[in-house]
């Protein structure tokens, strides 16, 4: 069995971090998503993985390397322009071959991975396999419908009018069919090749395609609030560990992770919270739910629910909540006159005042 691994695409609805860097970078918990899925594609025993990449190849690349440090092999597919999942696995025909696989989205973050599910799958002879799960806004997914024996009749990607509310998890498992049907479908209205409908094609051929609905946490990180919400969710499984400083006059409160060389001077993080290596908090009070990435400077501060990536120095701003910050990012405070805010933004940027 081999894994397809998607880590092109925009990542429109993650701009501006992702006008330089790859959506499927961006740390839950200081660790990459896109690690935490070649994570479980390893654990289900599957070490020949294949990963899609675009525009963001160098830094996936420069991630992920051979694979090796993740125990895994990878080979590098390059995407020319995001056509959709299923122009993905219509380029990947010659990594992939004959053999069955699992398609995983790059973006996406399942908890509890996918051994049970390979196993599952390998032992029957479905054509493909795919995870559901019930969600409130079926506009915004793939959404299948299920007959009376419990199998997929019917698949539709992204309904106005939504036939039900089960709405496709990105983790499919196919057999060799799969190739014909990405060869026989036409783009959709928005001008990709969709997976969803090489699946139907599956269905209206009679072969058979298996539901597993997922009860446990599942989160298409696109948006800022599922990064937060996947954030949260994964802080709260951390164990406690300290390999940094802490002096004297600091508290660690609860569920906290300090990395290799953290330095926590007269500051409090109150956990859920993971603190980066070589990052520095001083005079500084870190609230749950807040992952801070390595070589960050925090001073005088207050910080809670964000996510704040490397190299990122926030000094003297009071309070901030519910943000995620880019790499090398400086936000200070000042008091000098006129009391203006001062700023330098890149293209879509997205700021809140507190006045
Ligand atoms: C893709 C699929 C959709 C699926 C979703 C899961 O959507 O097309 O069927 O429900 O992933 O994350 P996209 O992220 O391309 O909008």
């Amino acid at each position: 069995m081999k894994a397809l691994v998607l880590s092109g695409g925009a990542g429109t609805r993650l701009r501006p971090i992702t006008h330089t860097s790859a959506k499927q970078l961006v740390p839950v918990a200081n660790k990459p998503v896109l690690f935490y899925g070649l994570e479980s594609i390893r654990d289900a025993g599957i070490t020949d993985v294949g990963i899609i990449v675009g525009e963001t190849a160098a830094e996936v690349e420069a991630a992920v390397g051979d694979g090796s440090a993740l125990g895994i092999k990878a080979t590098y597919i390059p995407q020319d322009a995001p056509k959709g999942l299923a122009h993905a696995v219509l380029i990947a025909k010659d990594f992939l071959g004959d053999e069955p696989f699992v398609m995983y989205l790059g973006d996406n973050f399942l908890l509890g991975g996918i051994t049970d599910l390979v196993s599952d799958f390998t032992a029957g002879d479905a054509a493909a396999q795919i995870l559901l799960t019930k969600v409130p806004n079926p506009k915004q997914f793939g959404i299948a419908v299920l007959d009376d024996k419990g199998n997929v009749k019917k698949l539709v990607e992204k309904p106005k009018d939504p036939p039900s509310d089960l709405a496709l998890v990105g983790v499919y498992m196919f057999r060799k069919e799969i190739h014909e049907a990405v060869r026989a479908i036409k783009p959709s209205a928005r001008g990709e090749l969709e997976i969803t409908d090489a699946i139907q094609w599956l269905v209206d051929k009679g072969l058979t395609v298996k539901p597993h609905l997922v009860t446990g946490y599942w989160k298409d990180t696109g948006r800022l609030e599922d990064m937060l919400e996947c954030n949260r969710a994964v802080l709260e499984t951390l164990e406690p560990s300290n390999e940094g400083t802490v002096d004297s006059e600091s508290k660690l409160i609860g569920r906290v992770v300090v990395e290799k060389g953290a330095q926590i001077i007269r500051s409090t993080v109150s956990g859920p919270a993971i603190i980066g290596r070589n990052t520095k908090l001083i005079d500084t009070y870190v609230g749950p739910f807040s992952a801070i990435y390595h070589d960050c400077l925090l001073e005088k501060n207050e910080i809670e629910n964000s996510i704040i990536l490397e190299n990122t120095k926030i000094t003297n701003v009071g309070r901030i909540e519910g943000s995620l910050v880019g790499k090398e990012v400086e936000i200070s405070g000042s008091h000098e006159q006129p009391k203006a805010h001062k700023l330098m933004l890149g293209d879509h940027s997205k700021v809140v005042i507190n006045t």
